[in-house]
């Protein structure tokens, strides 16, 4: 078997052409993404380094998993470091035809035609083009996207104008990501899965990658910073995440929400962070979540290093 070399992780920013459109150049995503986002490694790989080879090899990648993961983050912290637009196709009802493909209008009796993203970033190219909620898209929707996901790497859109065939820009990364579980959501079709899986990351919430993201920076006597990870809550995550498995609860808990409730500990007090927390989740869920709150008082409180008050939340 031949082994390919592994292609090296980028590390420069790509040098955009004179006539980059201005709407590419918008959707870059800055710096502080890439530095606020921690990578995860699966099977030895870096994500960031499998973006690397897609780009390289004209490959898609997909990202299958739990709600508020990172998954997004990755790829336009990717495109960050790259200097790369960041071009989200969203596939479910949010979808708007006329940013996404373009529109046509007829002005002094000649049609003219002004590209959506879509058109412009497969033109163009220096752009990951993220289908996202690609299960919720409804066969019509997708089927405009068939010829562009498989080989031939065409997208093809019929209008006013007549019809518009547009090729893939060599530097293209596609990729889609989707969640099995959720409600709304159908198991992606099989032809479908066949495009856009040439890589497929299963993209579950990670302890490792969460203990990076989730806590905050305490000043030590010696006036030197430490992270303190917010380990007590991801404890309780844990146990609530078990609860959503074995289908206690309809509501995921994301990093995304868990970071969001350290950051409102901080900034509006205790209280109101758990209130906060617990009013995320329906009605009926909200007690056994606020009981788990209670239970772990104490662990959470060591945690966070606030003084252990006899009033209960
Ligand atoms: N690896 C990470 N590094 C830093 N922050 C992260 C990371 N993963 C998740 N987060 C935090 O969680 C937020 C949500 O992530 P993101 O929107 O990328 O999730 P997602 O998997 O795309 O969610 P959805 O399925 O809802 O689209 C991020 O904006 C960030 O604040
Ligand atoms: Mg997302």
């Amino acid at each position: 078997m031949v082994k390919k070399s592994k292609t090296a992780v980028a590390d420069t920013k790509a040098d955009l052409p004179t006539n980059y459109p201005e709407a590419l150049r918008a959707l870059i995503p800055s710096d502080s993404v890439a530095d606020a986002y921690v990578d995860r490694v699966i099977d030895g790989l870096a994500f960031h380094e499998l973006l690397d080879y897609a780009a390289a090899e004209g490959v898609h990648v997909s990202t299958i998993g739990d709600t508020g993961a990172g998954k997004t983050m990755a790829k336009q912290a990717w495109c960050a470091k790259r200097g790369w637009a960041y071009v989200n196709i969203p596939c479910n009802g949010a979808l708007d035809p006329d940013t996404v493909f373009g529109t046509t209008d007829i002005i002094d009796g000649e049609t003219v035609w002004s590209p959506g993203t879509l058109p412009l970033a497969v033109e163009h190219g220096f752009t990951l083009i993220d289908f996202d909620e690609v299960n919720t898209a409804p066969q019509r929707v997708m089927s405009v996207f068939n010829s562009l996901l498989d080989g031939r790497g065409v997208l093809t859109l019929l209008g006013v104008g007549g019809t518009k065939t547009i090729t893939k820009h060599e530097s293209v990364v596609i990729s889609a990501s989707w969640n099995e579980d959720y409600t709304g959501t159908a198991p992606l079709n099989e032809a479908l899965k066949d495009r856009v899986c040439a890589i497929a990351v299963d993209w579950p919430y990670l302890r490792e990658v969460e203990e990076q993201v989730i806590g905050f920076t305490r000043e030590n006597a010696d006036g030197t910073d430490e992270w303190v990870a917010a380990t007590s809550l991801l404890d309780l995550a844990e146990r609530l995440r078990k609860g959503y498995e074995a289908g206690d609860f309809r509501t995921p808990i994301s990093t995304r929400k868990l970071q969001r409730f350290v950051f409102n500990a901080i900034d509006l007090g205790w209280n109101f962070a758990v209130t906060n927390f617990v009013n995320s989740f329906h009605a009926e869920e909200r007690p056994q979540v606020r009981e788990f709150f209670v239970k772990n008082q104490h662990a959470l409180f060591t945690n966070f290093g606030i003084e252990l008050v006899e009033e209960e939340f």
